[in-house]
């Protein structure tokens, strides 16, 4: 979606006064709702929301033609006041207008934080925190326990992104500061996400309705205490005599700012919304759950732990990870739901679809742009890729599956 001030405007479902077509999208599932705009209204659609005029697209063709051929014109985003509040667009690097320090942090990350051999260089700290979800499952499973497998994702992907960036366990059950630590974090995605009023209707931005200004003011504090504190420790642990320097993100970066050249970017947790998703899936679709523990067996050989470097020989698996990837729908993505015209039957799992094909998420197909496309395309999409298919693999290699409580599929599709 892309916030517009011109007058000469696609077609679009009529507007009430004040709210305009807010009401459309209210609902759990606002990708259905835009897919049903975009039946009647087409591919290119103006939607008012509150004071804001918005353009959806939603076809392949013209995502593509905005995010590769024009890219120029919308590559700077709708700043939301929730990251006003906290100056984040001020040196964020999601929320930077293109601009030479938006180059200069891409950059940085690019060539020092998500590069391919840095990534290699600190896959044992991700082996082994999957090593210690697998424990905990195994531990679990001797008492009969069911396994939240949202709880689960959600614990094990910050524990991975925090082990990458700085090689401590943001999530543990087992310390009160983690259990607190895993709240703040959850309580900051569920206000981030939450749709503010205060963006739609500017009268409202200093009266902050639903408090979800002054909720994340707060969190900024502590979140900004707590890397300061994980920096400082680290600054002093690397003064002490025999410190052996780590692989984590934090040194790296360290040692760029040593060289005066560098700054610290915060991350994102979606991995694990699409980790619980996968395993949602798989349960539902226990052909397809054998056919990748199949694969698994044969590949990687019974008892024997899933590494990255498998990953590669485990062409099912990345199949499978496409598929789910085709069927969540990510904020930001220019594509509203799976789409008949391009997906045969695009409501069932099916990962054969991606069997032998070219298509993947890196941003040059245009019906799969989990991770965006063109210059803002998002940069942890190789850490995010290998943490999911590091998950999912030892995930259903290592135990035999099944649903807890009875419930159907229909509880949980999209129709
Ligand atoms: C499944 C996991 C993830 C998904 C689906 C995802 C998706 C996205 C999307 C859709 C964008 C916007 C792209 C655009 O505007 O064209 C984005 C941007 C970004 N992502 Fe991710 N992401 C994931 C994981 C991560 C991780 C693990 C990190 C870092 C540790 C990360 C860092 C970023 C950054 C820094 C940007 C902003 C790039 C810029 O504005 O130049 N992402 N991501």
């Amino acid at each position: 979606m892309q916030e517009v001030t011109s007058t000469k405007l696609p077609p679009g479902p009529k507007p009430f006064p004040i709210i305009g077509n807010l009401l459309e999208l209210v609902g759990h599932k606002p990708q259905k709702s835009l897919a049903k705009l975009a039946n009647t209204h087409g591919p290119l659609m103006t939607l008012k929301l509150g004071q804001k005029t918005t353009i959806v697209i939603s076809s392949a063709d013209l995502a593509k033609e905005v995010l590769q051929q024009h890219d120029q014109f919308f590559c700077n985003r709708t700043i939301p006041e929730l990251v006003v509040v906290g100056n984040e667009h001020e040196f964020n690097l999601p929320w930077l207008p293109v601009s030479a320090q938006w180059r200069n942090l891409r950059r940085i990350c690019k060539s020092h934080l998500f590069a391919y051999q840095i990534l290699d260089a600190n896959q044992n700290l991700r082996r082994k925190k999957v090593q210690e979800l697998l424990a905990n499952i195994h531990n679990g499973s001797l008492n009969g326990d069911a396994v939240d497998i949202g709880k689960a994702a959600f614990k094990t992907s910050l524990n991975l992104l925090s082990n990458t960036i700085s090689s401590v366990d943001l999530a543990d059950p087992n310390s009160a500061t983690g259990r607190e630590l895993s709240k703040f974090v959850h309580s900051i995605l569920e206000v981030g996400s939450c749709p503010n009023l205060a963006d739609y209707f500017l009268v409202l931005k200093k009266v902050d309705p639903q408090g979800i200004q002054s909720q994340m003011t707060t969190y900024y504090g502590k979140m900004i205490d707590l890397f300061g504190n994980i920096i400082s420790q680290r600054l002093l642990q690397r003064k002490t005599f025999g410190f052996i320097r780590n692989n984590d993100m934090l040194d790296t970066l360290l040692n760029i700012n040593e060289e005066n050249t560098g700054e610290i970017d915060k991350t994102q947790i979606e991995p694990s919304a699409t980790l619980e998703w996968a395993i949602t899936e798989l349960l539902y679709n226990p052909e397809v759950l054998s056919k990748a523990k199949a694969e698994l067996k044969q590949i990687i050989g019974k008892g024997n732990a899933v590494v990255g470097s498998d990953i590669d020989r485990l062409p099912y698996l990345q199949a499978r990870v496409k598929e789910t990837f085709r069927l969540i729908t990510p904020s930001g993505s220019a594509i509203a739901s799976p789409d008949a015209s391009i997906w045969e039957n695009p409501n069932s799992f099916k990962p054969e679809r991606f069997m032998g094909s070219e298509i993947d998420v890196k941003g040059r197909n245009f019906e799969l742009i989990l991770f965006g496309a063109g210059r803002r395309m998002c940069l942890g999409l190789s850490l995010a890729l290998r943490m999911l298919r590091l998950m999912l693999g030892s995930l259903i290699h290592t135990f035999d599956w099944k649903v807890e409580g009875g419930f159907k599929p229909k509880d949980i599709y999209f129709d």
